[in-house]
C-alpha cells in the first residue's frame, strides 16, 4: 500500500473511496456530506466507530479529538474497513495539528498488516494507494518536503511494529531458535547492520549454565543472536538491548496447565521486538550504536529436562537454586544480560513477557516499565505515550528483593511470595546488572500486550510489536535532545 501526501485539495484528487473523520462527533464540519444518512443509520461517530457508505465510498470513523493517538486509531479503523472492500484508492484530508501527520500514517500501516501465513484461502487486499492533500493546512509550517520525511519514518516505525508481529504469530513449529537466527542474519542486507550468531559450544564456553539449562530438553538446540546497528557518523551512545526469545515456553516439568500453554509462541515477542527496533533505527539513521542481543530457545519436557532443585550457575558465577521451570525467562535473561553488560553499553533495556503478575497488575494492554533510574522510566513513559503505547511504572522496594532468597544457593528464581510477581522477576534480574550498569538499565514486562488474542487500538488479534514503537519514539527523542 503506498501512501502518498500531496498539497492538492481533497476534491481534485480522484480515488474510489474517501475517508472523513468525524472529529468530537462534530456532524456540522463541512467535510461531513451525508450528515442526514449517518443521522437515518444511527451513527454516532463514537471513537474507535465506523461506517462505510456503500452507494458512495465514503467512509466515516469517529475520532474523539485531533491528538496524535486519536487520530492513529482512527486511521487504522478506516483501513480496516477498506480492507473489506475492493477499492483500489482512497483519499483523505489532512487532519493535522502540530505532529500528528507520523500517527496518521503509523494507524494507516499498522492497521493495514495482516497475518494470513496459514491462511489457505485469502484475499489479498486490493487497496494500492491512500492520498492525503493538505489542503485546509497552513504550509508555512511544515513544507511538504517536511511531512514527507514524517511520513517515511512513520512507515518505518509502524513497519518494524509489523515485523516482530509477524515473527511472534509464526507457529513455534516454524519458528524455532535456528529460523531466528536466520531472520536476525537477514537484516544484515540493511546498511550498518551486521549480527553474530552463538551456539551451544560458545554458551559453554561462556559458562552460560542457566540459558543452557532451560534449552535442555529441546530437540532444537539453542542460538545467543548478537545484531549490531553501526551508524555513518560518530556515535554518542552505545544502546543495548536484551529479548527473551523463547520460541515456545511449555512451562517445563513445571508444565502449564493447557489453557496457559496455549498461544506461549508469543514468548518470543521479547527477540523479535529487539531485532525490529534494531531494524527500525538503522532506517531511520539513528546516530546511536545499537545492539541487540536475544536469548533464544524452547522451554521443553523430557528426561534430560532441567529440573526444579537443579542448581545451575549463571555466567557471572551465580548460583541459582530452581523452585520453578516456568519461571524460565530470567534465567535466559540473566546470562544474555551478563554478556550484554561486557559491551559497556550507555543504556541497557531489556524486554520480556516475562511474568503472568505483570498481566493481572497493569491488565493486558500495558508494559510495566522497570528500573532504578526515574529520569529513564519518565522519559520512556512520556514516549510511549506518544507513541500510542501504554506503560506504567511498578516499583521496586527492599522487602520484595528478601523474597529471592534461597537456603542452598545464592538466589533463588522464584519468589516466596505470589505476589508482586512482576516486580520479583526484575529484582531477579537485578542480581545480574553490575552496580555501575543499575542506573542505566531498564526491564519492560510485555507479558501483557505483546499477544492479545482479540483486535485492540491499531493492533489485530495476537501479535501486536508491544516494545517496538514506544523505543523507537523514544531513540528519536534521544537524537533530538542530542542537537539541542
Ligand atoms: N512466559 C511466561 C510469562 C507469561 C505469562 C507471558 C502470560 C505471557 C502471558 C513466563 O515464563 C512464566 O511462565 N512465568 C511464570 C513465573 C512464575 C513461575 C514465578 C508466571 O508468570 O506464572
Ligand atoms: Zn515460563
Ligand atoms: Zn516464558
Amino acid at each position: 500500500m503506498n501512501i502518498k501526501i500531496t498539497n492538492e485539495t481533497l476534491e481534485n484528487i480522484d480515488t474510489q473511496a474517501v475517508i472523513t473523520f468525524v472529529i468530537n462527533k462534530d456532524f456540522n464540519h463541512s467535510w461531513i456530506k451525508h450528515k442526514k444518512i449517518l443521522e437515518d443509520v444511527n451513527f454516532k461517530a463514537e471513537s474507535e466507530d465506523g461506517i462505510l457508505l456503500a452507494e458512495n465510498g465514503y467512509i466515516y470513523v469517529g475520532c474523539a479529538s485531533l491528538q496524535s493517538d486519536e487520530l492513529r486509531l482512527a486511521a487504522a479503523k478506516a483501513i480496516k474497513i477498506l480492507k473489506q472492500t475492493s477499492y483500489k484508492s482512497a483519499k483523505i484530508g489532512s487532519y493535522i495539528e502540530n505532529n500528528s501527520m507520523g500517527a496518521l500514517i503509523e494507524g494507516f500501516v499498522l492497521g493495514n498488516y495482516e497475518f494470513t501465513r496459514y491462511k489457505s484461502k485469502t484475499e489479498p487486499s486490493k487497496l494500492e494507494e491512500i492520498i492525503i492533500s493538505t489542503e485546509s493546512y497552513n504550509q508555512n509550517t511544515i513544507s511538504l518536503e517536511t511531512l514527507n520525511s514524517i511520513k517515511d519514518n512513520a512507515q518505518i516505525i509502524a513497519n518494524a511494529a509489523n515485523y516482530a508481529k509477524e515473527i511472534v504469530n509464526t507457529a513455534p513449529y516454524d519458528y524455532t531458535p535456528i529460523q531466528m537466527a536466520e531472520d536476525a542474519l537477514k537484516l544484515t542486507s540493511i546498511e550498518g547492520i551486521t549480527c553474530k550468531v552463538f551456539d551451544e559450544k560458545f554458551l559453554e564456553k561462556e559458562r552460560m549454565g542457566a540459558f543452557l539449562a532451560v534449552n535442555r530438553a529441546s530437540v532444537h538446540p539453542p542460538r545467543l543472536i548478537h545484531v549490531t546497528y553501526m551508524p555513518k557518523e560518530k556515535s554518542k551512545k552505545r544502546v543495548v538491548f536484551v529479548g527473551k526469545g523463547l520460541t515456545y515456553d511449555s512451562g517445563g516439568l513445571s508444565l502449564k496447565p493447557s489453557d496457559y500453554m496455549v498461544t506461549m509462541k508469543a514468548d518470543k515477542s521479547g527477540g523479535a521486538a529487539v531485532m525490529a527496533i534494531l531494524k527500525g533505527a538503522a532506517e531511520l539513521n539513528l546516530p546511536f550504536e545499537i545492539h541487540a542481543i536475544i536469548g533464544a530457545t524452547e522451554n521443553m519436557i523430557g528426561g534430560n529436562a532441567y529440573k526444579p532443585d537443579d542448581i545451575l550457575t549463571a555466567k557471572n558465577g551465580k548460583t541459582i537454586e530452581v523452585r520453578n521451570t516456568d519461571a524460565e525467562g530470567r534465567l535466559v535473561l540473566a546470562d544474555c544480560l551478563c554478556y550484554a553488560q561486557e559491551l559497556k553499553p550507555d543504556l541497557l533495556i531489556d524486554m520480556a513477557t516475562l511474568t503472568g503478575a505483570c498481566v493481572v497488575a497493569l491488565g493486558e494492554y500495558t508494559t510495566g516499565i522497570m528500573g532504578y533510574n526515574d529520569r529513564l522510566k519518565h522519559e520512556l513513559y512520556r514516549a510511549a505515550t506518544q507513541s500510542g503505547e501504554l506503560v506504567n511504572a511498578l516499583s521496586f522496594n527492599r522487602y520484595l528483593k528478601k523474597l529471592l532468597k534461597s537456603a542452598v544457593a545464592d538466589i533463588s528464581n522464584v519468589s516466596l511470595s505470589r505476589y508482586g510477581g512482576a516486580i520479583t522477576a526484575a529484582l531477579f534480574l537485578d542480581n545480574f546488572i553490575e552496580e555501575e550498569y543499575k542506573d542505566k538499565w531498564l526491564h519492560l514486562d510485555i507479558a501483557g500486550p505483546a499477544y492479545v488474542e482479540k483486535e485492540w487500538g491499531c493492533n489485530q488479534s495476537g501479535a501486536s510489536g508491544a516494545g517496538v514503537r514506544m523505543n523507537l519514539y523514544w531513540l528519536m527523542q534521544q537524537n533530538q535532545e542530542k542537537d539541542k
